[in-house]
Protein backbone atom coordinates (compact mmCIF):
# COMPACT_ATOMS: atom_id res chain seq x y z
CA UNK A 1 0.00 0.00 0.00
CA UNK A 2 1.02 3.79 -0.36
CA UNK A 3 3.82 5.02 2.72
CA UNK A 4 3.32 7.63 4.65
CA UNK A 5 6.37 9.70 6.55
CA UNK A 6 6.82 12.90 7.99
CA UNK A 7 10.08 14.27 9.72
CA UNK A 8 10.25 17.47 12.03
CA UNK A 9 14.05 18.04 13.78
CA UNK A 10 17.33 19.77 13.23
CA UNK A 11 17.89 18.15 10.05
CA UNK A 12 17.01 19.08 6.09
CA UNK A 13 14.08 17.18 6.09
CA UNK A 14 13.85 16.46 2.36
CA UNK A 15 16.96 14.18 1.92
CA UNK A 16 16.04 11.86 5.67
CA UNK A 17 12.36 11.63 3.91
CA UNK A 18 13.56 10.80 0.26
CA UNK A 19 15.74 8.21 2.03
CA UNK A 20 12.93 6.38 4.25
CA UNK A 21 10.76 6.33 1.46
CA UNK A 22 13.09 4.35 -0.98
CA UNK A 23 13.14 1.96 2.15
CA UNK A 24 9.41 1.72 2.54
CA UNK A 25 9.18 1.58 -1.52
CA UNK A 26 8.14 -1.99 -0.99
CA UNK A 27 4.47 -1.44 0.09
CA UNK A 28 3.77 0.79 -3.21
CA UNK A 29 6.02 2.44 -5.93
CA UNK A 30 3.63 3.89 -9.18
CA UNK A 31 4.69 7.62 -7.89
CA UNK A 32 5.92 9.87 -4.87
CA UNK A 33 6.44 13.18 -3.56
CA UNK A 34 7.99 14.84 -0.85
CA UNK A 35 6.59 18.41 0.53
CA UNK A 36 8.47 20.90 3.09
CA UNK A 37 7.74 24.10 5.11
CA UNK A 38 10.14 26.59 5.12
CA UNK A 39 9.99 30.18 6.02
CA UNK A 40 6.19 29.51 7.13
CA UNK A 41 5.94 28.10 3.07
CA UNK A 42 4.89 25.25 2.10
CA UNK A 43 7.12 23.91 -0.99
CA UNK A 44 6.04 20.16 -3.22
CA UNK A 45 7.78 17.66 -5.39
CA UNK A 46 6.02 14.91 -6.85
CA UNK A 47 6.16 12.32 -9.85
CA UNK A 48 4.98 9.03 -11.28
CA UNK A 49 8.28 6.77 -10.99
CA UNK A 50 10.09 5.08 -8.26
CA UNK A 51 11.47 6.85 -5.92
CA UNK A 52 15.13 7.18 -7.82
CA UNK A 53 13.60 8.42 -11.05
CA UNK A 54 11.03 10.96 -9.93
CA UNK A 55 14.04 12.18 -7.44
CA UNK A 56 16.39 12.24 -10.92
CA UNK A 57 13.92 14.12 -12.25
CA UNK A 58 12.88 17.09 -9.98
CA UNK A 59 15.42 16.66 -7.48
CA UNK A 60 12.92 16.06 -4.39
CA UNK A 61 15.96 16.22 -1.80
CA UNK A 62 16.50 19.74 -2.99
CA UNK A 63 13.19 21.23 -1.17
CA UNK A 64 14.01 23.15 2.13
CA UNK A 65 13.16 23.09 5.65
CA UNK A 66 13.27 21.16 8.69
CA UNK A 67 10.20 19.89 8.68
CA UNK A 68 8.44 18.30 6.34
CA UNK A 69 6.09 15.05 4.52
CA UNK A 70 6.37 12.17 1.77
CA UNK A 71 4.55 9.05 0.25
CA UNK A 72 4.99 6.55 -2.49
CA UNK A 73 1.67 5.95 -4.02
CA UNK A 74 -0.03 2.17 -4.78
CA UNK A 75 -2.99 3.73 -6.27
CA UNK A 76 -6.46 3.02 -5.50
CA UNK A 77 -8.70 5.91 -6.72
CA UNK A 78 -7.31 8.07 -10.01
CA UNK A 79 -4.65 6.59 -12.24
CA UNK A 80 -1.52 6.89 -12.15
CA UNK A 81 -0.60 10.39 -12.71
CA UNK A 82 1.27 13.26 -11.73
CA UNK A 83 -1.85 15.09 -10.46
CA UNK A 84 -3.11 12.08 -8.42
CA UNK A 85 0.81 11.59 -6.84
CA UNK A 86 0.60 12.63 -2.59
CA UNK A 87 1.43 14.91 -1.00
CA UNK A 88 -1.56 17.03 -1.53
CA UNK A 89 -2.03 20.66 -1.16
CA UNK A 90 -5.41 22.53 -0.09
CA UNK A 91 -6.81 24.91 -1.57
CA UNK A 92 -5.15 27.82 -0.21
CA UNK A 93 -1.69 25.77 -0.18
CA UNK A 94 -1.11 26.48 3.43
CA UNK A 95 -1.87 22.97 4.47
CA UNK A 96 -0.45 19.46 2.91
CA UNK A 97 -1.10 16.21 3.41
CA UNK A 98 -0.23 12.19 2.85
CA UNK A 99 -2.32 9.91 3.08
CA UNK A 100 -2.45 5.67 2.97
CA UNK A 101 -6.16 3.94 2.91
CA UNK A 102 -9.16 4.31 1.44
CA UNK A 103 -12.16 7.81 2.26
CA UNK A 104 -15.35 5.76 1.58
CA UNK A 105 -17.23 8.88 1.68
CA UNK A 106 -14.80 11.30 0.08
CA UNK A 107 -17.30 11.77 -3.28
CA UNK A 108 -20.01 13.54 -1.08
CA UNK A 109 -17.33 15.39 0.87
CA UNK A 110 -15.78 16.63 -2.18
CA UNK A 111 -19.21 17.85 -3.52
CA UNK A 112 -20.29 19.53 -0.54
CA UNK A 113 -16.25 20.94 -0.62
CA UNK A 114 -16.47 21.69 -4.46
CA UNK A 115 -20.03 24.00 -3.62
CA UNK A 116 -18.12 25.97 -0.76
CA UNK A 117 -15.81 26.93 -3.38
CA UNK A 118 -12.41 24.71 -2.72
CA UNK A 119 -10.74 23.07 -5.61
CA UNK A 120 -9.58 20.09 -6.54
CA UNK A 121 -6.84 19.09 -8.37
CA UNK A 122 -7.31 15.10 -8.67
CA UNK A 123 -8.91 12.30 -8.75
CA UNK A 124 -8.11 10.86 -5.38
CA UNK A 125 -10.05 10.10 -2.36
CA UNK A 126 -7.01 11.46 -0.08
CA UNK A 127 -7.40 15.29 -1.13
CA UNK A 128 -10.44 15.80 0.40
CA UNK A 129 -8.40 15.65 3.59
CA UNK A 130 -6.46 18.39 2.54
CA UNK A 131 -9.53 20.94 1.67
CA UNK A 132 -11.23 19.66 4.87
CA UNK A 133 -8.60 20.80 7.37
CA UNK A 134 -8.52 24.11 5.27
CA UNK A 135 -12.22 24.25 5.99
CA UNK A 136 -11.87 23.37 9.61
CA UNK A 137 -9.26 25.25 10.62
CA UNK A 138 -10.41 28.32 9.39
CA UNK A 139 -13.17 27.64 11.63
CA UNK A 140 -11.91 26.68 14.61
CA UNK A 141 -8.68 28.10 14.31
CA UNK A 142 -6.66 25.52 16.02
CA UNK A 143 -5.41 22.47 15.10
CA UNK A 144 -6.27 19.69 17.60
CA UNK A 145 -9.84 21.01 17.40
CA UNK A 146 -9.54 20.81 13.74
CA UNK A 147 -8.20 17.02 13.52
CA UNK A 148 -11.26 16.32 15.67
CA UNK A 149 -13.65 17.66 13.62
CA UNK A 150 -12.11 16.45 10.33
CA UNK A 151 -11.53 12.97 11.86
CA UNK A 152 -15.63 13.17 12.64
CA UNK A 153 -16.38 13.49 9.28
CA UNK A 154 -14.13 11.07 7.56
CA UNK A 155 -15.45 7.77 6.74
CA UNK A 156 -13.08 4.92 5.93
CA UNK A 157 -10.04 3.38 7.15
CA UNK A 158 -7.02 5.83 7.08
CA UNK A 159 -3.82 7.21 8.40
CA UNK A 160 -2.46 10.79 6.90
CA UNK A 161 -0.04 12.96 7.98
CA UNK A 162 -0.50 16.96 7.74
CA UNK A 163 1.94 19.80 7.48
CA UNK A 164 0.79 23.49 8.26
CA UNK A 165 2.60 26.18 6.70
CA UNK A 166 3.29 27.61 10.31
CA UNK A 167 5.48 24.16 10.32
CA UNK A 168 3.02 22.09 12.67
CA UNK A 169 2.47 18.64 11.69
CA UNK A 170 -0.24 16.28 12.56
CA UNK A 171 -0.81 12.35 12.17
CA UNK A 172 -3.91 10.40 11.99
CA UNK A 173 -4.00 6.84 12.86
CA UNK A 174 -7.47 5.04 11.47
CA UNK A 175 -7.25 1.43 10.85
CA UNK A 176 -4.07 2.04 8.96
CA UNK A 177 -0.67 1.84 10.73
CA UNK A 178 1.21 4.98 11.83
CA UNK A 179 4.49 5.05 14.12
CA UNK A 180 6.16 7.48 15.78
CA UNK A 181 9.76 7.40 15.73
CA UNK A 182 11.20 9.38 19.02
CA UNK A 183 14.85 11.18 18.27
CA UNK A 184 17.46 12.92 19.75
CA UNK A 185 15.54 16.29 19.12
CA UNK A 186 13.45 14.97 16.35
CA UNK A 187 10.41 13.02 15.50
CA UNK A 188 9.56 10.61 12.49
CA UNK A 189 5.88 9.82 11.76
CA UNK A 190 6.02 6.75 9.15
CA UNK A 191 4.02 3.73 8.25
CA UNK A 192 6.32 1.53 8.92
CA UNK A 193 9.52 1.48 11.25
CA UNK A 194 12.12 0.97 7.97
CA UNK A 195 11.15 4.97 7.26
CA UNK A 196 13.44 5.66 10.47
CA UNK A 197 14.96 2.73 12.13
CA UNK A 198 18.54 4.28 10.66
CA UNK A 199 17.61 7.26 12.98
CA UNK A 200 16.12 5.84 16.27
CA UNK A 201 15.06 2.75 17.56
CA UNK A 202 12.42 4.35 19.90
CA UNK A 203 9.19 4.06 18.48
CA UNK A 204 5.39 4.68 19.69
CA UNK A 205 3.00 2.47 17.86
CA UNK A 206 -0.20 5.11 18.15
CA UNK A 207 -2.96 3.34 18.54
CA UNK A 208 -6.27 3.39 17.16
CA UNK A 209 -8.33 6.15 16.93
CA UNK A 210 -5.20 8.42 18.13
CA UNK A 211 -3.71 11.28 16.46
CA UNK A 212 -0.15 13.24 17.27
CA UNK A 213 0.86 17.06 16.91
CA UNK A 214 4.12 18.05 16.87
CA UNK A 215 4.71 21.75 17.78
CA UNK A 216 7.44 23.74 19.03
CA UNK A 217 9.55 20.49 19.59
CA UNK A 218 7.03 18.87 21.13
CA UNK A 219 5.05 15.98 20.96
CA UNK A 220 1.15 15.57 22.04
CA UNK A 221 -0.99 12.25 21.72
CA UNK A 222 -4.41 12.69 21.74
CA UNK A 223 -7.81 10.12 21.13
CA UNK A 224 -10.15 11.33 18.42
CA UNK A 225 -12.51 13.11 21.68
CA UNK A 226 -9.45 14.84 22.13
CA UNK A 227 -8.19 13.38 25.61
CA UNK A 228 -4.51 12.86 26.56
CA UNK A 229 -3.16 9.56 26.03
CA UNK A 230 -0.06 8.43 27.54
CA UNK A 231 3.25 8.18 25.56
CA UNK A 232 4.92 4.21 25.33
CA UNK A 233 8.45 4.16 23.67
CA UNK A 234 8.99 0.71 22.13
CA UNK A 235 12.21 -0.71 21.48
CA UNK A 236 12.42 -1.42 18.21
CA UNK A 237 14.44 -4.64 16.75
CA UNK A 238 17.55 -3.35 15.04
CA UNK A 239 16.99 -6.21 12.78
CA UNK A 240 14.51 -4.62 10.42
CA UNK A 241 17.20 -1.87 9.86
CA UNK A 242 18.82 -4.94 7.97
CA UNK A 243 16.70 -4.51 4.81
CA UNK A 244 19.69 -4.12 2.06
CA UNK A 245 20.07 -6.36 -0.47
CA UNK A 246 24.14 -7.24 0.10
CA UNK A 247 25.29 -9.01 -3.04
CA UNK A 248 21.63 -9.84 -4.57
CA UNK A 249 20.82 -8.21 -7.75
CA UNK A 250 17.26 -7.86 -5.73
CA UNK A 251 15.95 -8.68 -2.62
CA UNK A 252 13.71 -11.47 -3.76
CA UNK A 253 16.54 -13.73 -5.16
CA UNK A 254 18.26 -12.41 -1.48
CA UNK A 255 15.45 -13.43 0.62
CA UNK A 256 15.11 -16.87 -1.50
CA UNK A 257 18.25 -17.69 -0.37
CA UNK A 258 17.91 -17.15 2.83
CA UNK A 259 15.31 -19.91 3.12
CA UNK A 260 17.83 -22.28 4.48
CA UNK A 261 18.53 -20.56 7.20
CA UNK A 262 14.98 -18.87 7.74
CA UNK A 263 13.26 -22.29 8.21
CA UNK A 264 15.91 -23.25 11.50
CA UNK A 265 14.39 -19.91 12.65
CA UNK A 266 10.85 -20.63 12.29
CA UNK A 267 9.21 -19.62 15.33
CA UNK A 268 12.27 -20.01 17.60
CA UNK A 269 12.35 -16.73 19.84
CA UNK A 270 8.79 -17.86 20.71
CA UNK A 271 8.48 -21.51 21.52
CA UNK A 272 6.26 -20.46 24.64
CA UNK A 273 3.41 -19.60 22.14
CA UNK A 274 3.45 -22.46 20.26
CA UNK A 275 3.50 -24.74 23.57
CA UNK A 276 0.30 -22.64 24.43
CA UNK A 277 -0.51 -22.53 21.05
CA UNK A 278 -1.10 -26.69 21.11
CA UNK A 279 -2.53 -26.75 24.09
CA UNK A 280 -5.37 -23.63 23.22
CA UNK A 281 -5.87 -26.15 19.83
CA UNK A 282 -6.47 -29.29 21.81
CA UNK A 283 -9.20 -28.17 23.82
CA UNK A 284 -10.73 -25.75 21.25
CA UNK A 285 -14.25 -27.47 19.97
CA UNK A 286 -13.40 -25.46 16.58
CA UNK A 287 -10.53 -24.03 14.89
CA UNK A 288 -10.22 -21.57 11.95
CA UNK A 289 -7.33 -21.00 10.02
CA UNK A 290 -7.16 -17.32 7.92
CA UNK A 291 -4.86 -15.48 5.69
CA UNK A 292 -4.57 -13.92 2.61
CA UNK A 293 -2.68 -14.78 -0.32
CA UNK A 294 0.22 -16.59 0.55
CA UNK A 295 -0.47 -16.84 4.00
CA UNK A 296 -3.77 -17.98 3.01
CA UNK A 297 -1.73 -20.96 1.25
CA UNK A 298 -0.49 -21.76 4.10
CA UNK A 299 -3.60 -22.22 6.21
CA UNK A 300 -4.36 -24.62 3.51
CA UNK A 301 -1.66 -26.53 4.44
CA UNK A 302 -2.27 -26.27 8.10
CA UNK A 303 -5.64 -27.86 7.49
CA UNK A 304 -3.95 -30.89 5.52
CA UNK A 305 -0.80 -31.53 7.84
CA UNK A 306 -3.24 -31.24 11.61
CA UNK A 307 -5.94 -33.32 10.25
CA UNK A 308 -2.74 -35.87 8.74
CA UNK A 309 -0.48 -35.98 11.46
CA UNK A 310 -2.34 -34.98 14.68
CA UNK A 311 -6.25 -35.85 13.64
CA UNK A 312 -7.40 -32.54 14.65
CA UNK A 313 -9.88 -30.65 11.73
CA UNK A 314 -9.25 -27.26 11.29
CA UNK A 315 -11.33 -25.10 9.06
CA UNK A 316 -9.31 -22.72 6.34
CA UNK A 317 -11.37 -19.41 5.60
CA UNK A 318 -10.10 -17.03 3.20
CA UNK A 319 -9.87 -13.39 5.22
CA UNK A 320 -11.30 -11.39 2.64
CA UNK A 321 -14.43 -13.75 2.17
CA UNK A 322 -15.60 -13.72 5.96
CA UNK A 323 -17.37 -10.62 5.90
CA UNK A 324 -19.75 -12.55 3.90
CA UNK A 325 -20.68 -15.58 6.31
CA UNK A 326 -19.72 -14.28 9.12
CA UNK A 327 -21.72 -17.36 10.88
CA UNK A 328 -19.23 -19.72 9.17
CA UNK A 329 -17.17 -19.06 12.81
CA UNK A 330 -18.93 -20.25 16.12
CA UNK A 331 -18.71 -18.50 18.96
CA UNK A 332 -15.46 -19.27 21.65
CA UNK A 333 -14.02 -20.82 19.03
CA UNK A 334 -10.40 -20.57 17.81
CA UNK A 335 -8.83 -18.42 15.02
CA UNK A 336 -4.88 -18.84 13.84
CA UNK A 337 -4.36 -15.99 11.59
CA UNK A 338 -1.28 -16.01 9.37
CA UNK A 339 -0.20 -13.27 7.59
CA UNK A 340 3.58 -11.62 7.40
CA UNK A 341 3.03 -8.21 7.69
CA UNK A 342 0.55 -8.61 10.16
CA UNK A 343 -1.01 -5.05 8.76
CA UNK A 344 -3.32 -7.08 6.06
CA UNK A 345 -7.03 -5.15 6.20
CA UNK A 346 -8.73 -8.04 5.09
CA UNK A 347 -6.83 -9.81 8.15
CA UNK A 348 -7.44 -7.56 10.84
CA UNK A 349 -11.29 -7.61 9.60
CA UNK A 350 -11.56 -11.36 9.79
CA UNK A 351 -9.88 -11.23 13.61
CA UNK A 352 -12.29 -8.11 14.19
CA UNK A 353 -15.18 -10.46 13.25
CA UNK A 354 -14.16 -13.55 15.07
CA UNK A 355 -13.34 -11.32 18.09
CA UNK A 356 -17.35 -10.38 18.31
CA UNK A 357 -17.82 -13.96 18.38
CA UNK A 358 -15.24 -14.35 21.53
CA UNK A 359 -12.73 -16.60 19.83
CA UNK A 360 -9.04 -16.49 20.78
CA UNK A 361 -6.98 -15.05 18.48
CA UNK A 362 -3.50 -16.61 17.59
CA UNK A 363 -1.09 -15.28 15.34
CA UNK A 364 1.55 -16.19 13.27
CA UNK A 365 3.09 -12.76 11.89
CA UNK A 366 6.25 -11.78 11.08
CA UNK A 367 6.07 -8.54 12.20
CA UNK A 368 5.82 -8.80 16.40
CA UNK A 369 4.38 -5.04 16.51
CA UNK A 370 1.76 -4.81 13.45
CA UNK A 371 -1.37 -4.56 13.96
CA UNK A 372 -2.52 -8.32 13.88
CA UNK A 373 0.15 -8.84 16.90
CA UNK A 374 -1.42 -6.48 18.73
CA UNK A 375 -4.99 -8.00 18.33
CA UNK A 376 -3.50 -11.37 19.38
CA UNK A 377 -3.92 -13.51 22.52
CA UNK A 378 -1.25 -15.61 21.30
CA UNK A 379 1.77 -14.62 18.92
CA UNK A 380 3.61 -17.00 17.18
CA UNK A 381 6.74 -15.05 15.32
CA UNK A 382 7.89 -16.23 11.95
CA UNK A 383 11.55 -14.62 13.18
CA UNK A 384 12.56 -14.49 9.13
CA UNK A 385 13.64 -10.91 9.02
CA UNK A 386 12.36 -8.35 6.98
CA UNK A 387 10.33 -9.39 3.51
CA UNK A 388 11.04 -6.79 1.06
CA UNK A 389 10.36 -8.50 -2.10
CA UNK A 390 6.73 -8.31 -3.03
CA UNK A 391 6.31 -11.98 -3.25
CA UNK A 392 6.22 -13.67 -0.84
CA UNK A 393 9.47 -16.45 -0.55
CA UNK A 394 11.29 -17.19 2.85
CA UNK A 395 7.63 -15.84 5.35
CA UNK A 396 5.83 -18.76 3.11
CA UNK A 397 8.24 -21.57 4.56
CA UNK A 398 8.99 -19.38 7.93
CA UNK A 399 4.69 -19.90 8.40
CA UNK A 400 5.18 -23.94 7.69
CA UNK A 401 7.98 -24.13 9.89
CA UNK A 402 5.68 -22.85 12.89
CA UNK A 403 2.78 -24.86 11.36
CA UNK A 404 5.60 -28.59 11.69
CA UNK A 405 6.19 -27.08 15.07
CA UNK A 406 2.29 -26.84 16.33
CA UNK A 407 1.29 -30.28 14.65
CA UNK A 408 4.86 -31.89 16.24
CA UNK A 409 3.30 -30.76 19.35
CA UNK A 410 0.31 -32.21 18.81
CA UNK A 411 0.76 -35.62 17.43
CA UNK A 412 1.85 -36.95 20.67
CA UNK A 413 5.68 -37.87 19.12
CA UNK A 414 4.05 -39.62 15.83
CA UNK A 415 4.83 -36.66 13.84
CA UNK A 416 8.65 -35.31 14.23
CA UNK A 417 10.78 -32.91 12.11
CA UNK A 418 14.06 -32.47 10.94
CA UNK A 419 14.77 -28.93 10.53
CA UNK A 420 18.21 -29.41 9.62
CA UNK A 421 17.63 -31.88 6.94
CA UNK A 422 14.91 -29.68 5.89
CA UNK A 423 17.55 -26.34 5.21
CA UNK A 424 19.96 -28.88 4.08
CA UNK A 425 18.01 -29.86 1.31
CA UNK A 426 17.39 -26.14 0.87
CA UNK A 427 20.52 -24.87 0.79
CA UNK A 428 21.41 -28.67 -1.92
CA UNK A 429 18.26 -27.10 -4.63
CA UNK A 430 19.56 -23.60 -4.13
CA UNK A 431 23.26 -24.61 -4.82
CA UNK A 432 22.43 -25.57 -8.51
CA UNK A 433 19.76 -22.46 -10.43
CA UNK A 434 21.50 -23.33 -13.78
CA UNK A 435 18.76 -26.15 -15.09
CA UNK A 436 16.28 -23.86 -13.30
CA UNK A 437 17.31 -20.63 -15.29
CA UNK A 438 17.38 -22.49 -18.40
CA UNK A 439 13.55 -23.36 -18.16
CA UNK A 440 13.40 -19.91 -17.16
CA UNK A 441 14.29 -19.07 -20.66
CA UNK A 442 12.15 -21.27 -22.27
CA UNK A 443 8.90 -20.47 -20.33
CA UNK A 444 9.23 -17.05 -20.71
CA UNK A 445 6.78 -16.53 -23.86
CA UNK A 446 4.41 -18.88 -23.03
CA UNK A 447 0.76 -17.80 -21.83
CA UNK A 448 -0.64 -20.71 -19.56
CA UNK A 449 1.40 -22.71 -16.94
CA UNK A 450 -0.80 -25.20 -15.05
CA UNK A 451 0.81 -26.62 -11.80
CA UNK A 452 -0.33 -29.94 -10.57
CA UNK A 453 -0.32 -31.53 -6.80
CA UNK A 454 -2.40 -34.10 -4.72
CA UNK A 455 -3.41 -34.16 -1.37
CA UNK A 456 -0.92 -32.03 0.97
CA UNK A 457 1.00 -30.89 -2.03
CA UNK A 458 -2.61 -29.55 -3.95
CA UNK A 459 -1.55 -25.86 -2.02
CA UNK A 460 2.12 -25.89 -2.70
CA UNK A 461 0.36 -26.30 -6.10
CA UNK A 462 -1.90 -22.62 -5.82
CA UNK A 463 1.25 -21.18 -3.93
CA UNK A 464 3.35 -21.75 -6.63
CA UNK A 465 0.94 -20.92 -9.64
CA UNK A 466 0.57 -17.51 -7.38
CA UNK A 467 4.03 -17.18 -7.15
CA UNK A 468 4.54 -17.51 -11.47
CA UNK A 469 1.37 -15.02 -11.34
CA UNK A 470 3.04 -12.53 -9.80
CA UNK A 471 6.40 -12.60 -10.68
CA UNK A 472 6.41 -13.27 -14.41
CA UNK A 473 2.29 -12.44 -15.27
CA UNK A 474 2.09 -15.57 -17.44
CA UNK A 475 -1.66 -16.97 -16.26
CA UNK A 476 -0.71 -19.72 -13.50
CA UNK A 477 -3.22 -21.92 -12.21
CA UNK A 478 -2.62 -24.73 -9.46
CA UNK A 479 -4.97 -27.86 -9.99
CA UNK A 480 -5.28 -30.99 -8.09
CA UNK A 481 -3.81 -34.23 -10.27
CA UNK A 482 -7.18 -35.85 -9.55
CA UNK A 483 -9.32 -33.26 -11.38
CA UNK A 484 -7.02 -32.93 -14.32
CA UNK A 485 -10.03 -35.73 -16.56
CA UNK A 486 -12.29 -33.53 -15.21
CA UNK A 487 -12.55 -30.76 -17.05
CA UNK A 488 -8.57 -28.84 -17.18
CA UNK A 489 -7.08 -31.62 -19.81
CA UNK A 490 -9.65 -29.84 -22.23
CA UNK A 491 -6.72 -26.86 -21.88
CA UNK A 492 -3.50 -29.30 -22.60
CA UNK A 493 -2.28 -28.41 -26.35
CA UNK A 494 1.60 -27.97 -27.08
CA UNK A 495 1.03 -24.53 -25.85
CA UNK A 496 1.53 -25.17 -22.44
CA UNK A 497 3.48 -26.21 -19.87
CA UNK A 498 2.77 -28.14 -16.74
CA UNK A 499 4.66 -28.48 -13.94
CA UNK A 500 3.96 -31.71 -11.90
CA UNK A 501 4.83 -31.65 -8.42
CA UNK A 502 6.06 -35.71 -7.45
CA UNK A 503 7.56 -36.06 -4.75
CA UNK A 504 8.06 -39.93 -4.08
CA UNK A 505 5.42 -40.77 -1.95
CA UNK A 506 1.53 -41.98 -2.42
CA UNK A 507 0.64 -39.37 -4.70
CA UNK A 508 3.48 -40.33 -6.87
CA UNK A 509 2.24 -42.95 -9.36
CA UNK A 510 -1.11 -41.60 -10.08
CA UNK A 511 0.75 -37.86 -10.28
CA UNK A 512 3.14 -39.59 -13.12
CA UNK A 513 -0.14 -41.46 -14.77
CA UNK A 514 -1.48 -37.70 -14.78
CA UNK A 515 1.61 -36.54 -16.36
CA UNK A 516 1.38 -39.08 -18.97
CA UNK A 517 -2.19 -38.48 -20.03
CA UNK A 518 -1.11 -34.45 -20.28
CA UNK A 519 2.45 -35.05 -22.35
CA UNK A 520 -0.24 -37.14 -25.05
CA UNK A 521 -1.87 -33.83 -25.29
CA UNK A 522 1.24 -32.71 -26.31
CA UNK A 523 1.79 -30.28 -23.56
CA UNK A 524 5.35 -29.78 -21.88
CA UNK A 525 6.07 -31.32 -18.54
CA UNK A 526 8.37 -30.11 -15.68
CA UNK A 527 8.52 -32.24 -13.41
CA UNK A 528 9.79 -31.74 -9.56
CA UNK A 529 10.17 -35.12 -7.92
CA UNK A 530 13.57 -36.92 -6.14
CA UNK A 531 12.99 -39.26 -8.82
CA UNK A 532 13.55 -38.88 -12.61
CA UNK A 533 11.24 -40.26 -15.26
CA UNK A 534 11.20 -40.46 -18.91
CA UNK A 535 7.65 -38.06 -18.97
CA UNK A 536 9.69 -35.31 -18.24
CA UNK A 537 10.50 -32.75 -20.62
CA UNK A 538 12.73 -30.96 -17.77
CA UNK A 539 13.41 -32.71 -14.40
CA UNK A 540 13.99 -30.39 -11.54
CA UNK A 541 15.27 -32.67 -8.93
CA UNK A 542 14.60 -32.13 -5.20
CA UNK A 543 16.98 -34.38 -2.39
CA UNK A 544 14.78 -37.60 -1.18
CA UNK A 545 13.06 -36.77 2.09
CA UNK A 546 9.86 -37.89 3.93
CA UNK A 547 6.22 -37.20 2.52
CA UNK A 548 5.69 -33.50 5.22
CA UNK A 549 8.73 -32.09 4.32
CA UNK A 550 8.94 -32.57 0.91
CA UNK A 551 6.46 -29.60 0.95
CA UNK A 552 9.46 -27.35 1.56
CA UNK A 553 11.65 -28.44 -1.01
CA UNK A 554 9.01 -28.16 -3.81
CA UNK A 555 7.76 -24.49 -3.67
CA UNK A 556 11.80 -23.32 -3.19
CA UNK A 557 12.28 -24.65 -7.22
CA UNK A 558 9.04 -22.37 -8.11
CA UNK A 559 10.54 -19.58 -5.91
CA UNK A 560 13.34 -19.67 -8.21
CA UNK A 561 12.04 -20.25 -11.57
CA UNK A 562 9.35 -17.48 -11.35
CA UNK A 563 12.50 -15.39 -10.26
CA UNK A 564 14.62 -15.99 -13.57
CA UNK A 565 11.31 -16.04 -15.75
CA UNK A 566 10.48 -12.68 -14.48
CA UNK A 567 14.29 -11.42 -15.40
CA UNK A 568 14.51 -13.50 -18.69
CA UNK A 569 10.89 -11.16 -19.24
CA UNK A 570 12.38 -7.58 -17.84
CA UNK A 571 10.03 -7.34 -15.19
CA UNK A 572 11.25 -6.34 -11.78
CA UNK A 573 10.98 -9.14 -9.85
CA UNK A 574 10.72 -6.93 -6.08
CA UNK A 575 8.65 -4.66 -7.72
CA UNK A 576 5.90 -6.30 -9.82
CA UNK A 577 3.39 -4.31 -11.27
CA UNK A 578 -0.20 -3.70 -9.95
CA UNK A 579 1.00 -4.72 -6.36
CA UNK A 580 2.20 -4.26 -2.98
CA UNK A 581 3.74 -6.02 0.16
CA UNK A 582 1.60 -4.82 2.30
CA UNK A 583 -1.94 -4.37 1.69
CA UNK A 584 -3.91 -2.51 3.95
CA UNK A 585 -6.97 -1.85 2.48
CA UNK A 586 -10.04 -3.91 1.55
C1 LIG B 1 2.03 -13.34 -2.44
C2 LIG B 1 1.88 -12.21 -1.58
C3 LIG B 1 0.52 -11.83 -1.12
C4 LIG B 1 0.49 -11.85 0.42
C5 LIG B 1 -0.87 -11.38 0.92
C6 LIG B 1 -0.96 -11.45 2.44
O1 LIG B 1 3.35 -13.52 -2.84
O2 LIG B 1 2.84 -11.60 -1.21
O3 LIG B 1 -0.44 -12.68 -1.65
O4 LIG B 1 0.76 -13.15 0.83
O5 LIG B 1 -1.10 -10.06 0.52
O6 LIG B 1 0.00 -10.69 3.05
P1 LIG B 1 0.32 -10.87 4.60
O7 LIG B 1 0.90 -12.21 4.78
O8 LIG B 1 1.28 -9.76 4.92
O9 LIG B 1 -0.99 -10.71 5.32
Amino acid sequence: MCSIIGYYGKETAAPIIVKGLKRMEYRGYDSVGVATESNNQIGLKKGIGKVEEVNAKVHLEGLPGKIGIGHTRWATHGKVTDANAHPHPSTSGKIAIVHNGIIDNFQELKNDLEKEGYQFKSDTDSEVIANLLQRNLENVKNIKETIIKTVSELKGHYSFVAMFENGQLAAVRFHEPLIIGVGKNEFFLSSDVLGFIEYTDDAIYLDNRNFVIIDDDKMQILDFEGNSVKIEITKVSKEFADAYKGDYAHFTLKEIYEQNETILRSGEKTLDAIEKTADYIKHAKNIFVTGSGTSYNSALIAKQILSKYAKIKVEPIISSELQFSPDSIEPNSILIAISQSGESADVLEAVNIAKQKNCKIISIVNLLTSSLARESDVVIGMNCGPEIGVAATKSFTSQLGILYRIVEKLSNGSFTVDFKEISNSISKILENPYKIQQIAKDIKDISDIYVLGRGIHYPVAIEAALKLKELTYIHAEGIPGGELKHGPLALMDSNVFVIIINPNDATYSDMLTSAREIKARGAKIIGISDQESDVYDYWIEIPKTNESTYLISEIIPIQLLSYYAALEKETDPDYPRNLAKSVTVK
